[in-house]
């Protein structure tokens, strides 16, 4: 049986966890099913999303006698430069405080103090719960989208966002539970959490299931909630104890990885879905799951009734839409860690393979924990302008997506790697494919600036045809070697990004 949890210091630890493997979700849900009725006292501002600043650390570092500086020079003409430069303490990355600083702020479990690049999306869903609570209607809202989308962070802004509303309106604030699907024991347990909800002091009726009960307390008019809901009455403040004592109070079921209830027969679903339909109803449900296509594949039979709910899709973030997130996350330090090259290199990737920010935010911890590595090994004293680099970023994300064809170049004798550099270098210039003569005056030119003796021609072209076998490149016929037809097999982009941790390689190819 999942825990409830109790007050919690921040509604980000809904959404925490940084990994979605499934099975480490399933660990990490298990105490996701939160009675968020305490949680539910409007708050000042529609961000209500509460992050520790990393800034309380960075207050806490040698940094912290610059502040003293300032508030003695608070008058002098200079103070502007001054705070000009105050504002971008130096960045120290063997100042352990620092570092925990930067960790702590790209941790998927750290709120963000601002959720960039979803506003429409929340918008769209404070406005679907905004309508259902002042119609006092039932309804069904379905959440889309890939891992690490932020759908699970948006509703907690959601949540905080109706407090607000509720509060600078006088709106009816609904009585939440939100139910993290992965910790339920059984599909069919959701129907005991709403019910048990509704009556949290009560014993449910053993004699019919609480599916039954449900359907049965939906399809009559209630009565008063002032001696019906009274129990839950205990768990509100003041401002809601008026509301309860006028209104049948609404209930705003969010059900996060939905996924989890999909069965064979799809029975639950349905089932859960129908209750917002019920004459009765008050039940604002809120699904949320990865399958884009749940509400048309599943719930074919509530589009029969007219019951098909609103969905609201989050689309994979964009390159762009990444590099914004992670400056926005990394606002808070007063310091500049990542060369933007690297932030880039890092958004694109994450972007063209599945727009994850879990993914993005894990790499970047991935690529600084790179830097200390080198940092640790290197003999060299200064280390005070060391930034995180495109290189130290390559590895992070070469060790967080493995893929076969990368890992066949990184293993490559270094002379066919070599090769391939000069191969992209060559097509980089506009070609789309070349001779293993003109290739071979590349390859003479990065051996030489490097100072590695060349091979010759005929065994370049013996090395071109073994990367030919491996699917890297593809030759043409000739009976001059020189002149047979080369081409590229696999992406450029594959190459470089597999190259890239070896210096030498990353300056050939910038
Ligand atoms: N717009 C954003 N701004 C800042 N951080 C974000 C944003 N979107 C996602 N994140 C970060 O990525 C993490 C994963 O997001 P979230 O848990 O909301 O994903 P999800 O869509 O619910 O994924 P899943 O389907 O796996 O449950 C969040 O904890 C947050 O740290
Ligand atoms: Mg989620």
């Amino acid at each position: 049986m999942p825990s409830i949890a109790g007050a919690r210091s921040s509604p980000m630890s809904i959404v925490g966890g940084d990994v979605s493997s499934p099975q480490k979700r399933r660990l990490r849900s298990n105490s996701d099913l939160i009675d968020d009725s305490v949680s539910n006292t409007p708050s000042k501002t529609c961000s209500p999303l509460k992050s520790k600043s990393p800034r309380r650390f960075v207050n806490d570092s040698p940094n912290r006698s610059r502040a003293n500086v300032e508030t003695k020079v608070k008058n002098s003409p200079k103070k502007k430069l001054l705070d000009s430069f105050l504002d971008k303490p130096i960045w120290n990355p063997t100042d352990s405080e620092q570092l925990s600083a930067v960790k702590e702020a790209l941790h998927v479990s750290t709120a963000p103090s601002m959720i960039v690049c979803r506003e429409d999306e929340q918008k769209r869903i404070v406005e679907f719960c905004r309508q259902s609570l002042e119609q006092e209607k039932a309804g069904s809202l379905y959440i889309c989208g890939c891992p690490g989308t932020g759908k699970s962070l948006s509703m907690e802004n959601v949540k905080g966002c109706l407090a607000v509303w509720a509060k600078e309106t006088g709106g009816q604030l609904p009585d939440n539970l939100a139910i993290n699907c992965t910790s339920l024991s059984n599909t069919s347990e959701i129907f005991n959490k709403i019910l048990e909800k509704g009556k949290p002091n009560k014993k449910v009726n053993g004699c019919s299931t609480p599916l039954r009960q449900l359907q049965q307390l939906y399809s009559q008019k209630q009565r008063s909630p002032d001696t019906k809901m009274i129990d839950q009455i205990l768990y509100l403040d003041a401002f809601h104890l008026l509301s309860f004592k006028t209104r049948v109070v609404s209930r705003l079921v969010i059900a996060d990885e939905l996924d989890y209830l999909i069965t064979k027969d799809r029975v639950v679903l349905h089932d859960l879905f129908m209750l917002t339909t019920l004459p009765f109803s008050k039940v604002i449900l809120i699904g949320i799951a990865n399958a884009i296509d749940l509400a048309d594949r599943f719930l074919p039979k509530l589009q029969s009734l007219n019951c098909k709910p609103m969905v609201v899709s989050f689309r994979a973030y964009s390159m762009e839409q990444i590099i914004i997130i992670l400056k926005q996350r990394l606002m808070a330090l007063p310091y500049t860690v990542f060369q933007p090259q690297a932030l880039e290199l890092c958004a694109r990737k994450v972007a063209a393979a599945s727009g994850d920010m879990r993914k993005a935010l894990g790499i970047c911890r991935g690529a600084i924990e790179m830097l200390e590595t080198e940092l640790r090994e290197s003999t060299c004293t200064s280390t005070l302008t060391s930034m995180v680099r495109v290189d130290h970023m390559a590895i992070a994300l070469s060790r967080a997506y493995k893929s076969p064809i990368v890992d066949t170049i990184q293993s490559l004798p270094q002379h066919q790697q070599i090769v391939l550099c000069s191969a992209v270098k060559l097509f980089r210039r506009g070609k789309k494919d070349t001779t293993i003569g003109e290739l071979n005056k590349f390859y003479i030119d990065i051996c030489k600036s490097t100072l590695i003796p060349p091979v010759g021609i005929m065994e370049l072209s013996c090395m071109c045809r073994v990367l030919g076998d491996q699917g890297i490149l593809k030759l043409g016929q000739s009976r001059d070697d020189k002149l047979r037809r080369v081409t590229l097999q696999v992406d450029e982009a594959d190459i470089s990004f597999a190259l890239q941790g070896i210096r030498f390689f990353r300056n050939c190819l910038q």
